[in-house]
This record gives C-alpha cells, sequence and structure tokens, in this order.
C-alpha cells in the first residue's frame, strides 16, 4: 500500500542526497590515478575505495535492503563491503568514471524508488545514508591530505617574523557550574551512538574558550614536552617511543598559524599537553554541556548557536575554506557559555572511552558503533574543516584509537 505521501521530507532527502554528493564528488576534481588508487597510510582506504563504498552502501541498505531490488554490480561487493578485503587489498580500483557509473546507477534507481518508498518508516534510514556518504567525505578529504603531506619533505625552517598585526590569542578558561543537563539526541538525525538522550550531571569545571592554539602548543614543543616523560603517561610514553615523533602531523612552524588550533596530535599528545599545563582533556559529558547547553532556557540546543543550520559565518565546515582558520574567526558560532570553535575547525579529543548509553540498540547494523565498544576507542567531538553538514553537532560522536593522527583533530583542556 502506498502511504501516505509527506512531499516536505521526501523533497527535503532528495535535496540532501543530491547536495552531498556534489560535494562528495568536488573532492575527486582534477585527481589523477595514483592518488585515486593509493593508500596514503596503511590504516586507511584509498580515496577512491571510499567513493565506491559510498555507492555499495547506498545499493545496500536502500535498494536491496528496503525495495528488495538485486545488487547492482554484485562484482564490485568483495571491493567495497566494509569488512571483505583487508585495506591493502583495496588498491586495485575501477577507474574513476566507473566508480562515477557505479554511483550513478545506484543513485538513478534510489530517486526513482525516494517517489513512492514509505517514508515515514524509512525516514531514520534514508538520513543514515546521507550521514554515511558525509563521514566517508571527510576521510576521503584527510587520506588526500595525508597523501600531499607525504611527499614532501620536512623542511627545517628559519624562525619567521612574526606578522607585525598578529598577537597571540591568549589562553582563557570559562567556570561551567556543576549540575545536570541534557546529553544525547534523539531526533531523526541521531545516529544510534546519540540514543537515547539523558540526564547527565557534571562537577563545576572549567573548559578552554577555545582549542590550544599552535601558539600554545609550540611552548610545549619549545620546552622539549617530547623528550619529557613527566608529561605523558605510560602508554603515551611507550607509544612516543615506538613512533619518534616530536611534532604534530600538520605541524607548521609559520607564525601565521600561531592562532589556528593544533592539528594531527594523538589522543597521547593531546593527554601530555594537559599535564604541560596542568589541566587535562575535558570528558565528553563536559564538553557537550559546554558546547550545548542554556542556562536561560535549560534546553539543549542543536548547534552551539542554536538551531539554525550550519553555515559558512558559524563555522569552518564542509570543506568551505579547506584548512583551518584562527580559533577565533567565528563569533557568530559561539555557545551559551562563550566556548568558541566548538563546530567544525578541528575535532576535538576528550577524555571519554567510546561506549553506548543506557539502553543503546545498534541500528541499522552492529558494525556501525557496537563493534567499537571495546574500551579502545576515545570520544572525539565538534567536526572539522573537512566535516560535512549533516555529521555537524554537538551530540555527534566520533570515535578513533588513541594514536591516530591523521584525522583532522586538536583538542581543548579542562581542569
Ligand atoms: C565514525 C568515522 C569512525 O569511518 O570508520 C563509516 C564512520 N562507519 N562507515 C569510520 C563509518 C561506517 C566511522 N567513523
Ligand atoms: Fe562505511
Amino acid at each position: 500500500m502506498r502511504s501516505t505521501l509527506k512531499p516536505s521530507s521526501r523533497e527535503a532527502i532528495a535535496l540532501a542526497l543530491h547536495q552531498c554528493r556534489t560535494g562528495t564528488l568536488k573532492l575527486f576534481q582534477g585527481i589523477d590515478w595514483d592518488t585515486f588508487c593509493r593508500q596514503a597510510h596503511p590504516e586507511f582506504s584509498p580515496a577512491g575505495w571510499h567513493l565506491g563504498h559510498i555507492a555499495y552502501t547506498e545499493d545496500l541498505w536502500l535498494l536491496q535492503r528496503c525495495a528488495g531490488f538485486p545488487p547492482t554490480f554484485p562484482e564490485y561487493h568483495q571491493l567495497f563491503a566494509a569488512d571483505r578485503l583487508p585495506k591493502k587489498d583495496r588498491v586495485f580500483l575501477p577507474t574513476f568514471s566507473e566508480v562515477c557509473y557505479y554511483l550513478d546507477t545506484v543513485r538513478k534507481q534510489v530517486l526513482n524508488y525516494l517517489e513512492t518508498a514509505p517514508i515515514e518508516e524509512q525516514e531514520r534510514l534514508w538520513r543514515f545514508i546521507i550521514q554515511h556518504e558525509s563521514q566517508h567525505c571527510e576521510t576521503i578529504a584527510f587520506v588526500l591530505l595525508v597523501g600531499q603531506i607525504s611527499g614532501q619533505p620536512k623542511i627545517v625552517k628559519p624562525a619567521f617574523p612574526l606578522p607585525s598585526n598578529q598577537k597571540p590569542i591568549a589562553s582563557e578558561m570559562i567556570a561551567i557550574p556543576g549540575g545536570e543537563f541534557i546529553m544525547g539526541n534523539d531526533d531523526i538525525n541521531a545516529l544510534d551512538n546519540e540514543r537515547n538522550s539523558h540526564n547527565c550531571s557534571v562537577e563545576n569545571y572549567s573548559i578552554d574558550r577555545y582549542p590550544v592554539t599552535c601558539y600554545q602548543y609550540r611552548q610545549f614543543i619549545k620546552s622539549g614536552g617530547y623528550q619529557n616523560p613527566k608529561y605523558w603517561s605510560k602508554l603515551g610514553w611507550n607509544w612516543l617511543q615506538s613512533n619518534s615523533v616530536n611534532q604534530p602531523l600538520y605541524w607548521s612552524d609559520n607564525p601565521t598559524f600561531d592562532n589556528h588550533p593544533v592539528c594531527g596530535v594523538s589522543w597521547y599528545e593531546a593527554e601530555a599537553y594537559c599535564q604541560f599545563v596542568g589541566q587535562r582533556l575535558p570528558t565528553e559529558a563536559e564538553w557537550e554541556k559546554a558546547a550545548s547547553w542554556s542556562t536561560t532556557t535549560m534546553t539543549k540546543n542543536i548547534y552551539p548557536w542554536g538551531e539554525e543550520t550550519p553555515t559558512s559565518h558559524r563555522c569552518n565546515h564542509d570543506n568551505n575554506i579547506g584548512k583551518t582558520t584562527p580559533v577565533d574567526t567565528f563569533p557568530e558560532g559561539k555557545s551559551a557559555y562563550n566556548c568558541w570553535d566548538m563546530l567544525g575547525n578541528v575535532w576535538e579529543w576528550t577524555a571519554s572511552w567510546f561506549d553506548g548509553y543506557k539502553g543503546f540498540e545498534s541500528y541499522p547494523y552492529r558494525g556501525y558503533s557496537q563493534t567499537y565498544f571495546d574500551g579502545e576507542h576515545r570520544v572525539l567531538k565538534g567536526g572539522s574543516w573537512a566535516t560535512r553538514p549533516w555529521a555537524l553537532r554537538s551530540s555527534f560522536r566520533n570515535w578513533y584509537y588513541p594514536e591516530v593522527r591523521q584525522i583532522i583533530a586538536g583538542f581543548r583542556c579542562a581542569k
């Protein structure tokens, strides 16, 4: 039976699918064959693999599972499924045009199906698919970045003169009173790991107004932070010894970047910097309260600034700029507690392990979140300059192993 039509959500979904795809393909403009297929880092699949996997996932969930169609191009399944081939074997790819043909073939059928699909029952899944593509876009953006920097020799640059009109932003902390707030999110876009929203209580704490800047982080480097075990946890020091790292992955000594957030640090480096300044990483709850709670209305905002969807005036996201920006660029993006740059620019490591909230239920499959509730992944919040708007909100949870540095991540401190 054809369900009662709600044209608004059908049209909204079609528009989001289209806009999301436009941004995805933009990442591949002018890409050469080697860049398309190359594994920039053993932990990550090639950019071109992610593109095929986007088509595969859309086909699997919308056309096969919902519409009951047979697989589109079954010969691609082994390659583009999430859990079939080891990452190193994902370099043998069809050409960019062949993958585009796969995407288009799936998408044509999807749009056709969307016209009569029972959206009331399926909206959560459609929203998931848009967010799935959004997240792979971000991975594409940073694997391309890792590919670029890995080709460059590390140049030891002489000290730059400081641009005369630029002053380092002073570090400043915001005191946040303890007490209850609402953590998580139940709306239609909320992923399994954001549900259910629940009351959460935190103690009094202070949190940085801005993410830690390159200027601040340079003090740690210059003080021999990478050589001094007193700042590092045991696991962090072990990690450092086996990786011989002495600066963030995306580091530049150019003072032009002094007020940009530090970017390309592992969780261990973030932890060590916090020790260096006598502070600690915020818990996920502390971060989320600072980003989303409004004490005047005692309600939770979806975004730090309220309910209005992200724009280029609120935060640095969606590859609008393609790199970090100074942490004080977006006054219109601040939270009710006056924390800046909570969404976009860089992801922020938190002290929290990734785990399910009470009553957690996997959706749409166990391997989306639950597989990672293993006490080995740390939560990151806030999104980066490469995060698509559909994956940007204060309740969104990202997770990685603490040693990962390729993601576009920095942090802020708490105490
Ligand atoms: C949430 C970004 C860690 O890329 O591994 C994509 C998202 N899950 N397809 C990932 C995801 C399935 C996930 N992260
Ligand atoms: Fe995926």
